[in-house]
């Protein structure tokens, strides 16, 4: 393997990598079956920073079987709800407690400024925690008034829907365990979840700090490795309840056919392709500094990125000139630096990916504002791109680019079914964000747009309580709030003839 090269501004997570990161199964910290590891590079350098277990179908075989065990014993079911809530919060305050360490693996490992890492993910992946620790004790049913003849009792009741397999990209590494986590764990299920291969390292960080709350063994599995192996496995196993997954359409499509063979339970939030709408009455300071964080916010890598700008063609120039001065002084640098505001994208297949539909958008007739190419010639940045007069025919303006580069197009209409209708022309429906003074006009739209998120004057605002997901191929089932707990419970109707 390449030597480790650590960066010389690490103050905290060293002790982490100077261990040999091991994966969670049945309560212990274990290497892979077959003793293979792979490298994980840092984004901004491309030098190697850590080698983790190279997870494939033997490990999932055991970490189910862990999970199984777990949930046949009751080890966590039997845990009264108010002390589960409690162990859930104690993962909050050891979260909280490293948090400065895991902001750092964070930004080594995916790219994105420490900073944002501490002042975003990591403060999100705490709360998640402490609000999913709330539900365990209000995860409730309801009685039913039959209309049949004679007398009975019936009432529903919410129970753990079993073995989970979760699956989780590399955007938000750590806030995406939290998510898949967090709610699993308040509904009483046992977990088997695989980290995205890119970046695997706060996740075998937080299995640390699972153990160290006192999750009884087997109840939370943390495993590394790839897709096509480890996370093909787990969406296949026959033994795993439900699968929820976070990653792409493509990917969610095989989700459902590995599933296919035991009908076990799919969750999926997916790609997007999400429209931010500025209207001719939007207070444009606001607007213009918000549509421009809506697209760079994470580099792009965000499924709810605001990737098509519609804005109306009175302010269409003013709108374009204005994110594209913003783009043109955000500062792209290493996720260490200070002075950062951007980092590089994740990986080079990523850098590929981006590059390529920037060049894509520019041969078929998108004019670049600003941005458009690499910046330096180390690590994989790309510079804030606005593409103009893009068309919605447009490949660039139709796929999910999950960087940096947002299309732009003028409407002229003033009709809200004709703008609704130009935003909702696209095969996805996660977000949506809507700008503008009137308070019915954006009402209305939001009524109009076919997605499972839409914020009015604000984008990429996430709460704890807010429940996320998709329409359309953006996905099946929500995260977050307590719609979440649709996909960790079955619901039992039990009727007794009195
Ligand atoms: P991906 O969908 O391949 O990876 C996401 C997760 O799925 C990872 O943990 C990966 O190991 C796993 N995976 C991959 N193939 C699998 C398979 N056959 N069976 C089970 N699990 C599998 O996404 P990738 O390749 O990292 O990124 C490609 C594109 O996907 C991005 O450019 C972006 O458009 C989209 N994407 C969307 C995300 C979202 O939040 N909605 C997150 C990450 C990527
Ligand atoms: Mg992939």
């Amino acid at each position: 393997m390449d030597t480790i090269a650590l960066d010389p501004r690490l103050r905290h997570a060293n002790g982490f990598l100077g261990r040999t990161p091991r994966m969670l199964i049945d309560g212990k910290m274990v290497a892979a079956v077959s003793g293979k590891t792979f490298t994980v590079y840092n984004p901004a350098t491309g030098g190697v920073i850590a080698s983790v277990p190279e997870g494939d179908a033997a490990d999932v075989d055991l970490a189910v079987a862990a999970a199984r065990r777990a949930f046949e014993e009751r080890r966590w079911g039997r845990i009264t709800p108010s002390e589960r809530g409690r162990i859930l919060w104690r993962i909050a305050d050891l979260i909280e407690r490293d948090l400065e360490e895991l902001a750092e693996l964070e930004s080594i490992d995916n790219g994105k400024p420490y900073a944002v890492a501490r002042v975003a993910d990591l403060p999100l992946a705490v709360d998640m925690f402490r609000y999913m620790g709330g539900w365990a004790t209000k995860i409730t049913g309801s009685t039913l008034p039959l209309s049949l003849p004679g007398e009975y009792l019936s009432y529903t009741v919410r129970e753990p829907v079993g073995v989970v397999g979760q699956i989780i990209p590399w955007n938000f590494p750590l806030l995406m365990a939290a998510w898949k986590i967090a709610p699993a764990l308040a509904a009483g299920c046992t977990i088997v979840l695989k980290a995205a291969e890119q970046t695997p390292l706060t996740a075998l960080r937080l299995a640390e700090i699972v153990q160290e709350a006192g999750v009884p063994p087997g109840v939370v599995n943390i495993l590394t490795g790839f897709g096509e192996t480890a996370g093909a496995a787990l969406a296949a196993h026959p033994d795993v309840d439900k699968v929820a997954f976070t990653g792409s359409t493509e990917v969610g499509k095989l989700i459902v056919q590995a599933a296919a063979g035991n009908l076990k339970k799919v969750s999926l939030e997916l790609g997007g392709k999400s429209p931010a709408i500025i209207l001719p009455d939007a207070d444009l300071d606001i607007a213009i500094s918000g549509a421009a964080n809506a697209i760079f916010f994470n580099h792009g890598q965000c499924c709810c990125a605001g990737s098509r700008l519609f804005a109306h063609k009175s302010v269409y120039d003013k709108v374009v000139a204005g994110i594209a001065d913003i783009a043109g002084k955000i500062k792209v640098g290493p996720g260490l630096d200070p002075a950062t505001e951007m980092g590089p994208l994740v990986s080079d297949d990523q850098f590929n990916r981006v590059t390529g539909y920037i060049e894509e958008g520019r041969q078929s007739g998108a004019k670049v504002a600003v941005g458009g190419s690499r910046v330096g010639n180390l690590g994989y940045f790309v510079a804030p791109t606005v593409l103009e007069n893009t068309t919605s025919g447009m490949k660039v303006v139709r796929e999910e680019i999950f960087g940096p580069v947002v299309c732009t197009q003028p409407f002229g209409d003033d009709d809200l079914d004709a703008i609704a209708k130009q935003a909702n022309d696209t095969i996805y429906g996660l977000a949506a964000s809507v700008w503008t003074r009137n308070g019915g006009t954006a009402h209305k739209l939001a009524s109009r747009i076919r997605s499972g998120t839409v914020w009015i004057n604000c984008h990429n605002v996430f709460d704890a309580s807010l429940p996320f997901g998709g329409y359309k191929q953006s996905g099946w089932g929500r995260e977050m709030g307590e719609e979440v707990f649709h996909n960790y419970t079955e619901v039992k109707a039990v009727t007794a003839a009195l």
